[in-house]
């Protein structure tokens, strides 16, 4: 498998990006990594910096605003000599139920979230690969790309952007030695979004994933050139599915499912 050596890694502060954190670490990969919580990344990167002889720094940022993310791809760019694998993992499910009832502010912010930092930092990221002729970027995305969701039409659109998105660039650039690869997990257990969505011991869709089998298969997908990786063979079967039926099957079975819950 295909060594990192230096990685930035956002939404490093919990849940996804933190176990992308923590198996890079381990493997011997030094990391910058991003998100508004300072004191969650300051403990990580100590902590990784003691256990594993890697060096990791903090770079808070606030990914839903556009000057911050000028900010953290100034970053990126300034690391082009050695960075080798980009992770881009920070998002918020933002507000379940459907548009007409939703903040218009609030639904603005969290589309920036999930849109401009991937845009923003893969495009600071790949001169420096390409240069190098070796890298990777992972784009966090989610099986909802895949799937009509009403009550989450902006969180699965945003995704369904982030998967075409990052398909799209890697048949740009995966011959010169870059991949890209959108990543697609179903729910996955022990991150804070998938409490935010009020489930517990199961998942929307099916069971739950573990964090780092999602990290693991996301870098094994990354290394492999593949440019989407849906994590877990029974969700894999579910995304197959869904692609193989007549869509209006499967725009009946979601509608059904989650179209007609309206919050008072
Ligand atoms: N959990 C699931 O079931 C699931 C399923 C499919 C896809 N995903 C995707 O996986 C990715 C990671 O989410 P997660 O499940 O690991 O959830 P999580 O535990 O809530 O982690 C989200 C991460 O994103 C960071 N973040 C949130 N808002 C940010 C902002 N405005 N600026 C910078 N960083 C921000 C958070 O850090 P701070 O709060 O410290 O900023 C945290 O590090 C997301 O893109 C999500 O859509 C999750």
């Amino acid at each position: 498998m295909q060594e990192f050596r230096h990685a930035v890694v956002t939404g490093a502060s919990g849940g996804i990006g933190e176990a992308f954190a923590r198996e890079l670490a381990a493997r011997g990969c030094d990391l910058i990594l991003v998100a508004r919580g300072v004191d969650r990344l300051e403990a990580l990167a100590e902590e990784l910096q003691g256990r594993h002889g890697i060096t990791a720094d903090v770079l808070p940022a606030d990914l839903g605003d556009p000057v911050q993310v000028e900010k953290v791809a100034a970053r990126v760019t300034d690391a082009a000599g050695t960075l080798d694998l980009l992770v881009n993992s920070a998002g918020a499910l933002g507000a379940i139920g459907p548009l007409f009832v939703q903040d218009a502010e609030a639904v603005r912010r969290n589309l920036a979230l999930s849109t401009l930092p991937i845009v923003g930092l893969t495009q600071a990221a790949l001169p420096g690969m390409i240069a190098n002729g070796h890298g990777g970027v992972i784009n966090v995305s989610s099986v909802m790309a895949f799937l009509p969701a009403p009550g989450g039409a902006v969180y699965s659109a945003s995704k369904a952007f982030a998967t075409s998105f990052s398909e799209s660039v890697h048949g740009e650039v995966n011959w010169r030695g870059v991949h890209v690869t959108a990543v697609c997990p179903g729910s996955t257990g022990g991150t804070r979004l998938h409490r935010s969505a009020g489930h517990r011991e199961s998942g929307r869709l099916g069971r739950l994933l573990d964090v780092g089998d999602v990290a693991r298969e996301g870098l094994a997908a990354v290394t492999a050139g593949r440019p989407i990786c849906v994590p877990g063979l029974d969700y894999r079967w579910r995304v197959a599915m869904s692609r193989l039926l007549p869509r209006g099957l499967v725009r009946a079975r979601y509608y059904r499912r989650w179209g007609r819950r309206v919050p008072r």
